[in-house]
C-alpha cells in the first residue's frame, strides 16, 4: 500500500505539473492497444467497479464484454433492492440479484452489495402496512437477516444504510428514523454482521465527499458507533458530481479522518454529470471530476475500490432523474471513450506499480 501512496506523490505533483491529466499516447502499428481500466487498477492496488443495468447484461453484447473487460468489482444498479428481492412479504425473488453474482464469480469480479436499508424503493407492503414500531423493528431484521445471510460469502461490501443524513447533518426523516429513532443505524450494522461476519460493512451518501455539516455528521456518528462497538467498517461516498457545481475540496482530507477511525473508504456511486448539451470546456471539466476523487482514493490508504454508477451513457440513470441534463459516464451512447475515459486510465497508469 505505501508503495502506492508513493507512487500517488509523484502522480499528484506529475499532474500538477501538467496542469490536467496527460492525454494518453495513442497506439504506435505494432504497439498493443492502451490497458483498460480494470487491469491498470489492479496494478495500482485498487478495485474499480460499475453497477450493472441488469438487462443491459442480459440483451447487450457490447455491454456485457464492456462489464466483464473493465471493471474488477460489480454493484447491482437496482436488484438487490428491498422491492426487488421481496417484492410481497415473505415472497423472495434472488434470481436477477443471482445472475449478477454468478456472472461476477465467472469474471472474477467482486460483488458490493446496494443496499439494505435506505427511504427509497421499499416495497409497498412495507411503507403502507400500519406496523408498530416493534413489528416495524421485526421486518427490518429479518430483512437483513434474510438478505445477507442468502448472499452470505458472496459479497465482498455492504451498504448496510444508505443516505441516513440531510446535507446540513440532521438526521434525514424516514420510515425507520420516525418508527425506530436514530438506533436502527447500530441495529442494521450488527444485524448485518451476525449474518455475515466476513462481508465490509459500509455507510453510504451523496454530497458527502469533502469535509461537510455532511460529511461531520458521519464521523460523529462513526465515533459513537465505534465506542460503542458496533461492526461498522466503511465510508462509502457515492460522488454523484455536477460540472456546475464543481469539484468538492478537502476529499483526501476527509477520506483520512474516517480511515483514521479504522474504517475502509470507497467511492460507490461515481458520475459526472453536466446541462445538455454537452460542449469540449463541460467534457473537460467531467474529466477534472471523475479524476479528482480517483487521485484522493490512490493517495489515501484504505480507499479499497472506486465504482462508476454505470460507465455508459446509453443506460445512466441521470437523463431520467434531473432534467435536461446527462452524459454523466465514461463512455458515450454508442460505446465509445470519452475523454473522462482516457483521464481516468491515465491516472490509474501514473499511479499503478
Ligand atoms: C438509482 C438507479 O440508478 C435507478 O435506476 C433507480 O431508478 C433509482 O435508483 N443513489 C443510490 C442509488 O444509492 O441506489 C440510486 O440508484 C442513485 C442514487
Amino acid at each position: 500500500m505505501r508503495v502506492r501512496v508513493l507512487a500517488g506523490v509523484v502522480l499528484l505533483t506529475t499532474l500538477t505539473l501538467t496542469g490536467g491529466p496527460a492525454t494518453a499516447s495513442p497506439a504506435k502499428p505494432g504497439h498493443p492497444a492502451p490497458t483498460g481500466l480494470r487491469t491498470l487498477a489492479d496494478r495500482a492496488d485498487l478495485r474499480i467497479g460499475t453497477a450493472v443495468d441488469m438487462a443491459a447484461l442480459a440483451d447487450d453484447d457490447a455491454y456485457r464484454a464492456a462489464v466483464g473487460r473493465e471493471f474488477s468489482t460489480v454493484t447491482a444498479e437496482n436488484v438487490m433492492k428491498w422491492e426487488a428481492t421481496e417484492p410481497q412479504q415473505g415472497v423472495h425473488d434472488w434470481a436477477a440479484a443471482d445472475r449478477l453474482v454468478d456472472f461476477a464469480r465467472a469474471h472474477r469480479q467482486k460483488v458490493r452489495g446496494h443496499t439494505l436499508v435506505w427511504h427509497n424503493q421499499n416495497p409497498a407492503w412495507v411503507t403502507e402496512q400500519a406496523f408498530t414500531p416493534t413489528q416495524l423493528r421485526e421486518v427490518l431484521r429479518k430483512h437483513i437477516i434474510d438478505e445477507v445471510t442468502h448472499f452470505r460469502g458472496k459479497v465482498w461490501h455492504w451498504d448496510v444504510v444508505n443516505e441516513i443524513f440531510n446535507d446540513d447533518g440532521t438526521w434525514r426523516d424516514s420510515i425507520w428514523l420516525r418508527n425506530l429513532g436514530p438506533g436502527y443505524v447500530a441495529d442494521a450494522f450488527r444485524w448485518a454482521h451476525q449474518a455475515d461476519p466476513k462481508a465490509t460493512l459500509f455507510l453510504n451518501d451523496y454530497n458527502n465527499e469533502g469535509l461537510s455539516a455532511k460529511s461531520d455528521a458521519y464521523y460523529a456518528l462513526v465515533k459513537q458507533l465505534k465506542a460503542q462497538g458496533v461492526p461498522v467498517q466503511g465510508y462509502g461516498i457515492q460522488g454523484h458530481l455536477a460540472v456546475q457545481y464543481g469539484v468538492p475540496g478537502d476529499v483526501l482530507a476527509n477520506l483520512r479522518r474516517f480511515e483514521k477511525l479504522g474504517l475502509q473508504t470507497a467511492f460507490t456511486e461515481v458520475d459526472v454529470r453536466m446541462p445538455l448539451p454537452a460542449d469540449p470546456i463541460k467534457v473537460q471539466a467531467q474529466a477534472q471530476g471523475f479524476t479528482a476523487l480517483l487521485q484522493a482514493c490512490l493517495l489515501a490508504d484504505k480507499c479499497v475500490s472506486y465504482t462508476l454508477w454505470g460507465f455508459t451513457d446509453r443506460y445512466s440513470w441521470v437523463p431520467g432523474v434531473f432534467a435536461g441534463e446527462g452524459s454523466a459516464t465514461p463512455y458515450d451512447e454508442n460505446l465509445n471513450p470519452k475523454p473522462a475515459y482516457a483521464a481516468l486510465r491515465d491516472t490509474l497508469a501514473l499511479a499503478g506499480r
